[in-house]
């Protein structure tokens, strides 16, 4: 039996997907001002909720359902781990705490995880087929925005165990379809499909406020330090806070 899972996620998902590109944070990523201190709070972010998901689905690897969804190439959680050590050093895990937003996102996966294991599902499909998906074109700007070295800081959009993302998504829709739904369950996923947007979106919200903290501090700066009042300093100072080039 086929539940056609994938086109009705698309489908149902797609104002949802057009609200996600157009989040504050991300327009400003796909311009090409990506900020360090910004990034590495939504990366810590990740950190938290990939750990939840993680956790779960390997706690359901033999449900009915879930297992033919359960795929440790996905995995972000130790490219995550990997990427923090760079942004954060080593004692990482000592200064990383999620915001309110991604506490919101984990403690959702968790309950679903108790209340209704196979919403997992919707909780998977909006991360890591994002991730596969325009996740590959946000590596590029992250790499040019921040001026990384090569290899570093973008372990998190490297899936190591997946070739061809293309084919591999073809595998996971094809995954998706063939599970066996009632009409009541697909509506129910959808919605929650919809939900992890919104927590998605709350997390870039969090993270925009961070940014406009760090030019404000940048504009304090600048106003405090009498040496810096020359407009060529301006621009070096708002071009290091935020990537961004002044006209
Ligand atoms: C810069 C922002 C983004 C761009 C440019 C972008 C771009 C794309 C593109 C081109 C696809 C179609 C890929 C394909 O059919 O093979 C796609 C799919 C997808 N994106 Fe995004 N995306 C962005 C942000 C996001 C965000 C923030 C999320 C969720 C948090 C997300 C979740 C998804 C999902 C779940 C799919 C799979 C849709 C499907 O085929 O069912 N995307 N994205």
């Amino acid at each position: 039996m086929s539940s056609l899972l994938a086109h009705r996620l698309k489908d149902g998902t797609k104002q949802a997907h057009s609200l996600a590109e157009n989040a504050g944070f991300i327009r400003c990523f796909l311009k090409g001002a990506v900020e360090k201190t910004s990034y590495r709070q939504l990366l810590s972010d990740f950190y938290f909720v990939y750990t939840a998901l993680e956790e779960e689905m390997v706690a359901q690897q033999h449900h009915p359902l879930l297992s033919h969804l359960y795929f440790t190439e996905l995995h972000r959680k130790s490219s995550l781990a990997k990427d923090l050590s760079y942004y954060w050093g080593n004692a990482w895990q000592e200064v990383i705490t999620p915001s309110d937003a991604a506490q919101r996102y984990v403690e959702r996966i968790h309950a679903v995880a108790i209340a209704d294991p196979i919403l997992l599902i919707a909780h998977s499909y909006t991360r890591y087929l994002g991730d596969l998906s325009g996740g590959q074109l946000l590596k590029k700007l992250a790499q040019r925005g921040m001026n990384l070295p090569p290899g570093h800081g973008i372990a998190f959009y490297e899936f190591e165990d997946i070739q061809n993302p293309k084919a591999f998504k073809a595998k996971y829709r094809q995954a998706l379809n063939h599970l066996s739904l009632d009409e009541s369950a697909i509506t129910q996923i959808v919605d929650e499909a919809n939900l992890a947007f919104q927590l998605n979106m709350a997390l870039f919200q969090d993270v925009e406020g961070s940014l406009i903290q760090a030019i404000g501090q940048m504009i304090f700066n600048h106003l405090t330090r009498s040496r810096r009042n020359n407009a060529s300093q301006w621009s070096a100072d708002l071009t290091e806070t935020t990537g961004l080039q002044p006209d």
